[in-house]
């Protein structure tokens, strides 16, 4: 009696133990199957946003329509890269040489040219049907020690200048579409920036330094380029006034750049813009965007990145509305090679992709700027 009771209890815990691992398993395997389900749908999904996306034009088409240049500032080294390159081949059809063909970099001792970055850029763009601007000719910055520590002649100074414009444009001539031949010569203040040009040459070495490049290809349009310049001020009066200056003398001058290097916090209004635009097209030049970036104070929160995206639209916009606003072009596109962060402490994420090459609300503002009538 007492072993067939011992024997049924030992029957129920088994049933029981057996019983609930069975549930155990069932369930489980119940849990897999969800969890396939699951991963199936996200594979689905994936592919019907791939799919949208694709059909999305990438930005050079919509530009392309409307008439205007889209592009980047890019480095040589980044161009192996191959998510950098096919972003850039992708969506732009401008870019511009970011350092590749500063006085330093191109020209680095008196008898020693380096192109070898600049060559892999162009190369780079004529394969991918891109037109490329060149920056820049003559600039205070990013300048080789023998000229920052020289000791020459007003004569020598005009023929170091002479031999440098000649030699670079010459060598990519029919190859760029429009070269920044004089950077931020006007100070802040709108007098004329006191360069090691202006102090051994005189304000003339800006006449002379556009004839020369026109003389080395005259197919190349011929930008005077700036920042701070692109509303209305005294900066940007004193641009206008040198530009027109430029003119009545017949110096071969044919746009002006406007760098566009803005924050959340100080940005032209698009009414002022649109003002500078409106008149320096009215004296026949053609206007660039050459270096647009919007930084935003970090950590950037998602209300900063619509607040940006809305000043990348708003200078999109007017230059659209403008006949002679021919080029739209960023200083960089991925917030992973940008200057921002080196010279704006606590500044960053100033560009339309994140680190990792996704498209921000500035990418669809562009984007949806760009698909009108
Ligand atoms: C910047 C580059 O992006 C940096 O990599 C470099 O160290 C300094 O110059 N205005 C110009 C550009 O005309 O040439 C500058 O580019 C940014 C400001």
């Amino acid at each position: 009696m007492g072993n067939t009771l011992a024997f049924s209890k030992e029957c129920l815990i088994t049933g029981l133990l057996a019983g609930i691992i069975i549930g155990y398993a069932f369930g489980f395997v119940m849990k897999q199957r969800e969890v396939e389900e699951l991963k199936q749908q996200v594979l689905r999904l994936s592919a019907q946003i791939e799919q949208l996306r694709q059909a999305v034009p990438p930005l050079k088409v919509l530009a392309e329509k409307q008439g205007i240049y889209i592009g980047a500032a890019v480095g040589a080294d980044q161009l192996r890269i191959r998510e950098y390159a096919e972003t850039l081949s992708r969506e732009f059809n401008i870019l511009t040489t970011e350092n590749a063909l500063k006085f330093e970099r191109v020209h680095p001792e008196r008898n020693v040219y380096s192109f070898a970055e600049a060559d892999a850029i162009v190369s780079f763009a004529e394969a991918n049907g891109m037109k490329i601007r060149g920056h820049t000719l003559v600039w205070h910055n990013q300048l080789p020690e023998w000229i920052t520590h020289g000791n020459y002649s007003r004569e020598e100074w005009i023929s170091i200048l002479y031999e440098h414009i000649t030699t670079v444009v010459s060598r990519y001539k029919g190859r760029v579409y429009a070269w920044d031949v004089v950077n931020e010569a006007v100070d802040d203040d709108g007098s004329l920036r006191k360069t090691i040009w202006l102090r051994n040459i005189g304000p003339e070495y800006i006449e002379m330094v556009f004839r020369w490049a026109h003389e080395a290809d005259p197919q190349a349009l011929l930008f005077y380029n700036d920042y701070g310049a692109e509303g209305l001020g005294v900066k940007s009066d004193a641009v206008y006034n040198l530009v027109k200056s430029l003119l009545e003398k017949g110096v071969p001058i044919h746009g002006v750049g406007l760098q566009m290097h803005v924050s959340t916090e100080h940005y032209p209004t698009p009414q002022e813009i649109s003002a500078n635009i409106k008149r320096l097209s009215d004296l026949g030049l053609d206007i660039h965007i050459t270096e647009m970036d919007v930084r935003l104070k970090l950590p950037a929160e998602s209300a900063d990145l619509v607040r940006q995206a809305e000043i990348y639209r708003d200078v999109l916009m007017v230059c659209l509305s403008s006949e002679k606003c021919t080029a739209f072009v960023m200083w960089g596109f991925t917030d992973r090679y940008s200057w921002i962060p080196e010279f704006f402490s606590g500044y960053g994420s100033a560009l339309i992709f994140d680190e990792s090459y996704n498209p921000k609300p500035a990418y669809y503002y562009i984007l949806k700027s760009l698909i009108r009538p």
